[in-house]
């Protein structure tokens, strides 16, 4: 748990598991040198492939739960936009054929509680 105390102040099961969860199925493409089996050269969530989604970042593009929710369940289309500014790539797989819903929820949950880096 070596950035644990930067992101986020929570102990205990389900921060491990948003953790667990986002590094299983978010972090290759989203931090930096993860999927070159480097775990943790770079701090997760700092982007990659995707977006960086640190410092609650999240919380900027979707203004509403719901929507991020969304988001992750379809993917990204490519032309489509989404959030604020976003625009899809096409690069993003749905994860909702993969992930039960109250599993997004944590990862999201998890992102959006983010403190923005000092
Ligand atoms: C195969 C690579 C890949 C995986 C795996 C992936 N993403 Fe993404 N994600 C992207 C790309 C690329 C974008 C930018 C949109 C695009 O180009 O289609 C994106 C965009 C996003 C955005 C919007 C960020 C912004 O500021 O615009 C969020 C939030 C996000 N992803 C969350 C997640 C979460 C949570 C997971 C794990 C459940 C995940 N992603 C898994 C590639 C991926």
């Amino acid at each position: 748990m070596r950035y644990s105390g930067k992101i986020l102040c929570l102990s205990g099961r389900p921060y491990r598991s948003a953790v667990g969860l986002f590094n299983a199925y978010c972090a290759r493409c989203h931090t930096a040198g993860y999927s070159a089996g480097v775990a943790y050269t770079k701090e997760i969530a700092s982007g990659g492939l995707g977006p960086a989604l640190r410092a609650g970042r999240a919380n900027i593009q979707f203004k509403q739960r719901e929507d991020l929710i969304d988001f992750i369940v379809k993917g990204s289309v490519n032309g489509k936009a989404y959030g604020v500014n976003g625009v899809g790539g096409g690069k993003m797989p749905g994860f909702g054929a993969v992930l039960p819903q109250s599993d997004i929820e944590l990862i999201i949950d998890y992102l959006r509680g983010m403190t923005p880096d000092a």
